[in-house]
């Protein structure tokens, strides 16, 4: 046997591979410390468990890419056909390149099958475990891939399972579930990553949460169809798996062609916020991760929707300079013929009737006042209504004659077609070369069904997923100043695939604060705060008709990347002042929020929720702590408040512009000033929290003295 050991600070993986077999993951957890080559030799020895009564004659313990070749009957893994036969090939490992202490690559092959395998498992310097594979067809006849799925083998102390679900206006919604025999299968096949995205599959042992236990988790870096999966068998290891979710006939590879999976991610910690600091840590190490002050944007989609009158939103600008906004962003409505949803998507020329001279006017305006401007697209969809589809519609995605249902309106543009490809870049980097553009907010409002290229009918999900992957990177390549966010009808394309090649998410469509805060609490599973899009929005919510106070709306919307949607010209001046104070508070602890480790603490009470956010060094933190709902016990009592250095003494001080909300029973350390406290108590005896009415929040700093 062969082992390998990959380690960080904090994070052992040991790779086991039998003979000349792929390697299997024996240990992914927490640090082992110095291996000897022989302590590595025993570890492998004693992971492998008996034999017994009908089951194969060798231990059954999948590799990262099993086949029914080693035994294994469980999911994942590769599946593929040739019309020959030839459907198990068994891979023999022909060459490991160990690149660095926390990097492998394996070169395997089956030359009866006509296939190499190349697979690359990392250890990321944040201790995030990723692998990718790369199919290669060596034979002569055409080989289909209908399943190429890495997978994780994780201990069987893991009995619990948490993931994420959802729908729009309501994304990344949690659900809890015991790890039990049998497969707890998320697949996305909407052609994007999808408001019901797992986004997150953890695994952990016994009733795990933020804090405590030991978590496993997955997450597919990928924006079309995907599957991720958790599976224990009665005769094996218990998995995590994931990858692309082919659709039928979609690779086929020729002879000399390759298929490559997206990565898988594993993250591990100690609790949920241990298993997401691993990711945050991961996006702000990239390389083209925004360095300056994450600019607070005005979005004007909720304040005019697609009444666009320049006259109006040059008032917009001018109100939101003066409150303080950094970025203003023209949402969907701009471009020809797009009255409304239902016509001009594909036609990316400014409507010459609403914008008679372009939109230079309204640039400079923001220009002018010192704000950064933004501009809406929606690149991979077409309406029938346009000029676009009345002169092209083969680029239409349909089975072929027949056209798939429509969704709001509109129909999928094919950019597996480099003509189509070609044009939508052409005119996106028209407007960009025209205009003084600095951001682009990048929406997708539909599902993808029946997405064939018309033409032939095959089924062109993979290609259309590439094709928008290097369309982002084509334009950022040529407009290097350029950022981008990631919408897609609010939160359905969050993932790290999209991440790679943009600069935030829009998170939700709802920016119903009350929404938002469970919302904003999941998607930090895997984004940092300063990459999610958080909005406060009008008194009285689009979305679903509440009001909230501007304190709770704004103290829900200041821990992500800060922007308004609100017509502030119906805002009174008193509202516009309030607004400029939260701003100004934001711009003042951004460089906190938008640095330091997201913790929350895991309050028995569910009526109250903790979260904050605390320096990297420990010297700085913001919690808020919220009041969901009305609580069964009042008052809530104790609230630990996590993260902090437990042998320095900390300042408690309410904080944000609206200091406490009205109807709260403080507790009385907290009044009438400032406590000072070790940061072991706040962390492990915790303090009493005050009685909040619902909906209603406050905001705690705490700084090291
Ligand atoms: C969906 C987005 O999520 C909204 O913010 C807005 O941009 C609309 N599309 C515009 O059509």
């Amino acid at each position: 046997m062969r082992a390998l050991h990959l380690r960080t600070a904090d994070v052992s993986v040991v790779l086991v591979a039998a003979g000349t077999g792929l390697p299997r993951i024996a240990h992914w957890g927490a640090v082992l410390g110095e291996l000897s080559a022989a302590d590595l030799d025993e570890l492998a020895r004693v992971t492998v468990p008996p034999v017994v009564s009908n089951t194969p004659d060798v231990p059954v313990q999948p590799s990262i890419v099993p086949t029914q070749a080693e035994g294994w009957l469980g999911s994942g893994g590769l599946r593929g056909h040739r019309d020959t036969g030839w459907t198990t090939p068994r891979f023999a490992v022909r060459d490991v390149a160990h690149e660095s202490e926390s990097v492998v690559e394996y070169d395997a092959i089956d030359e009866g099958a006509g296939l190499a395998l190349r697979l690359r498992v990392e250890l990321t310097r944040e201790g995030l475990l990723r692998t990718r594979a790369r199919l290669t067809n060596t034979g002569e006849l055409p080989y289909t891939v209908d399943e190429l799925t890495p997978v994780l083998a994780v201990p069987a102390r893991a009995t619990e399972l948490l993931d994420l679900t959802g729908r729009h206006l309501r994304e990344r919604s949690p659900q809890r579930s015991p790890f039990t025999l049998g497969t707890h299968l998320r697949e996305s096949l909407r052609g994007r990553t999808g408001h019901d995205a797992s986004t997150i599959l953890a695994a952990g042992t016994p009733a795990f949460g933020f804090r405590s236990g030991e978590v496993w988790a997955v997450h597919v870096a990928w924006s079309g169809n995907h599957r991720a999966l958790a599976e224990r068998v009665p005769f094996g290891d218990a998995i995590l798996a994931g990858g692309e979710a082919l659709l039928p006939g979609e690779v086929r590879l020729a002879a000399g062609e390759s298929y490559q999976t997206p990565w898988l991610y594993g993250s591990y910690g100690a609790g949920l916020d241990a298993v997401a600091a691993r990711f945050h840590a991961f996006l702000r190490g990239r390389a083209q991760h925004p360095s300056s002050p994450r600019p607070v944007l005005l979005n004007v989609w909720e304040a005019v929707y697609f009444d666009h009158d320049l006259a109006a939103l040059e008032r917009l600008a001018d109100l939101a300079a003066e409150a303080g906004v950094e970025r203003y962003v023209l949402d969907d409505g701009w471009f020809r013929h797009r009255r409304d949803d239902t016509a001009g998507l594909g036609d990316w020329y400014v409507d010459e009737g609403v914008w008679p001279d372009g939109l230079g006017p309204l640039i400079d305006h923001v220009h002018a006042r010192g704000m950064q401007f933004g501009l809406w697209f929606e690149p991979e969809m077409i309406n029938l209504d346009s000029d676009l589809a009345r002169e092209h519609p083969e680029w239409i995605m349909a089975p072929g004659d027949r056209l798939p249902v429509e969704s709001r309106s509109q129909q999928v543009l094919n950019l597996s077609i480099p003509a189509a490809y070609e044009h939508v870049l052409a005119r996106i980097d028209a407007i960009l070369s025209e205009y003084a553009i600095d951001y682009v907010k990048w929406d997708h409002n539909r599902d993808l069904i029946e997405a064939a290229t018309r033409a032939t009918g095959a089924a062109a999900v993979h290609e259309q997923t590439l094709a928008f992957y290097r369309l982002l990177a084509e334009l950022r390549q040529r407009h290097p100043a350029l950022e981008i966010e990631s919408c897609a009808s609010g939160g359905g394309r969050v993932d790290l695939g999209v991440l790679e090649l943009t600069d935030r998410v829009w998170t939700s469509d709802t920016i119903d604060a009350l929404e938002r805060q469970q919302i904003q609490r999941y998607t930090s599973l895997l984004v940092p705060p300063e990459m999610m899009g958080a909005h406060i929005g009008a008194e009285r919510a689009h979305t679903t008709g509440r009001r909230h106070d501007l304190a709770f709306r704004a103290g829900t919307a200041v821990f992500g990347h800060l922007g308004i949607e609100w017509d502030l010209t119906e805002a009174t001046a008193g509202q516009r002042e309030e607004l400029a104070g939260w701003i100004a508070f934001h711009r003042g602890v951004r460089a906190l929020l938008h640095t330091g480790a997201v913790v929350h603490g895991d309050h028995p009470d569910p009526a109250l929720t903790v979260h904050g956010v605390v320096a990297p060094d420990g010297s700085d933190a913001l919690f808020a702590l919220t009041a969901v709902t009305t609580g069964v016990a009042a008052p809530p009592r104790r609230v630990l408040l996590p993260g902090l250095d437990p042998a320095a003494r900390y300042r408690v001080e309410i904080a944000g512009p609206a200091g406490v909300p009205a109807g709260t029973r403080m507790p009385p350390w907290l009044t009438p000033g400032p406590a000072v406290l070790p940061g072991a108590v706040l962390t492990t005896v915790g303090v009493e929290a005050p009685a909040l009415f619902p909906e209603q929040l406050l905001l705690l700093r705490v700084t090291r003295i």
